[in-house]
């Protein structure tokens, strides 16, 4: 089996994830640490119950650190203490329907939390790049039909789409003022669109809300069955974040630049398309039995949004790995074999990223040599 990835970039590297206990800080701890990396983790909590985190029992993976993403003091010491040769900046309040119950938490967290973690990286002296994961959603979406680019004007009408909008503003602030003729500290902002895979467990997400209520042989209710999203696994963006982090880190004019990482074009599907294919992998008889179409808006998410991944494709040779058949056989049946079959967790996302790594190797894609 080739276990070269990324050409084998990450063996032995000390690599920081704050937001590690999340969803996508779990599946790329998972993935770091089959690279070979040293994963430090930083979060505040396990967010959620059940959580990939615990089921995959990360904590005996990576060496996981409790603590407040806004607190300077700590993470100036967590960097001193580990001197980390790559962040991957997760860390966020990441729930649309929060943000408008909680904004001012959401905002706190999503644009202190990134000036934070930049001005510990720029006390603490020693070489580092750095990935900040912001959002698709920090473009003023304008409900138009191309692609968002990366000099698209930032905006959000939502809280936490702001508060990403404002972690970029910060992330290129913290660039130009601090790091732009920095040799020690390189950075990048990665953009990605909403994210689908197994062991997602957060609140108000449609994939989510559906394999709980199918667990449980319920039909689940659709709140807004015509809301185009780009879905995509949550492996392609993580591949986006860890090439981007390997050739950012070897090439410094990449420096200061955001990236979007998004599916195909084709991966642009309503909500109830993607439930129709989930749902064959659930064995439904009726379509009935599988949702019910309640069909009005709780809050304003925007209706139309994909990204533009032309430059992720010029600059970095990063383009998705698999189809839109194949992420939605993988969610589905991640899901299907943890609640009926009990497969472990952590064996079905190793399971995953195998079959991930080698397509990519079968498709030529840039990172998989
Ligand atoms: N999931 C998606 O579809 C999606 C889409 C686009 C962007 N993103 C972004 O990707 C990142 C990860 O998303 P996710 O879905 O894994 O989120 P998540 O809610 O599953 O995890 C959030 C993580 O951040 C940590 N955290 C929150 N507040 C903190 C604080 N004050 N101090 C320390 N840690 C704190 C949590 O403990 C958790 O580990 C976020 O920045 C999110 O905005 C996610």
């Amino acid at each position: 089996m080739k276990n070269d990835f990324f050409s084998g970039f990450y063996r032995n590297k000390k690599v920081l994830i704050t937001g590690n206990t999340g969803f996508k800080g779990s599946w790329l701890s998972i993935w770091l640490v089959k690279l070979g990396a040293n994963v430090v983790g930083l979060s505040n909590e396990v967010p959620t119950y059940p959580s990939l985190f615990e089921n995959a029992k990360l904590s005996n993976a990576l060496d996981y650190r409790k603590g407040e993403i806004r607190d300077l003091k700590s993470m100036c010491s967590l960097l001193e203490e580990t001197k980390p040769e790559l962040i991957f900046h997760l860390a966020a309040q990441a729930i649309v329907s929060v943000s408008y119950d909680d904004p001012v938490e959401t905002i706190s967290t999503n644009t202190l939390g990134t000036a934070t973690i930049l001005e510990a990286v720029r006390k603490c002296s020693h070489p580092c790049t750095v990935v900040i994961i912001t959002s698709d959603k920090c473009y003023e979406n304008l409900e138009w039909p191309w692609g968002y680019r990366e000099s698209d004007q930032i905006g959000g009408r939502d809280p936490y789409s702001a508060s990403k909008g404002c972690a970029e503003l910060i992330f290129h602030s913290f660039y130009e003022s601090y790091f732009a003729k920095s040799e020690n500290v390189r950075l990048c902002s990665a953009r990605a669109g909403n994210v689908i895979g197994g062991g997602d467990w957060a609140k108000d997400r449609i994939v989510v809300d559906c394999v709980e209520n199918w667990a449980k042989g319920l039909p689940v209710k659709i709140r807004c069955p015509d809301a185009t999203r780009p879905w995509q696994h949550v492996l392609e963006p993580l591949s986006g974040y860890l090439h981007l982090a390997r050739e950012l880190s070897m090439n410094s004019s990449l420096s200061g630049q955001s990236y979007n990482f998004g599916p195909k074009e084709l991966h642009n599907k309503s909500v109830i398309n993607l439930l129709q294919d989930l749902s064959k992998y659930w064995n439904f008889k009726e379509p009935e039995n599988a949702f019910l179409i309640k069909g009005n808006i709780p809050f304003n998410e925007g209706s139309l949004l994909k990204l533009n991944c032309d430059k992720a494709l010029f600059d970095l040779k990063w383009t998705p790995t698999l189809t839109y058949e194949e992420c939605v056989k993988y969610v589905s049946q991640w899901y299907y074999a943890f609640y009926h079959d009990e497969v472990d967790a952590l064996d079905l996302c190793l399971g995953n990223i195998a079959t991930f790594e080698q397509k990519a190797c079968e498709r030529g894609l840039s990172w998989s040599n």
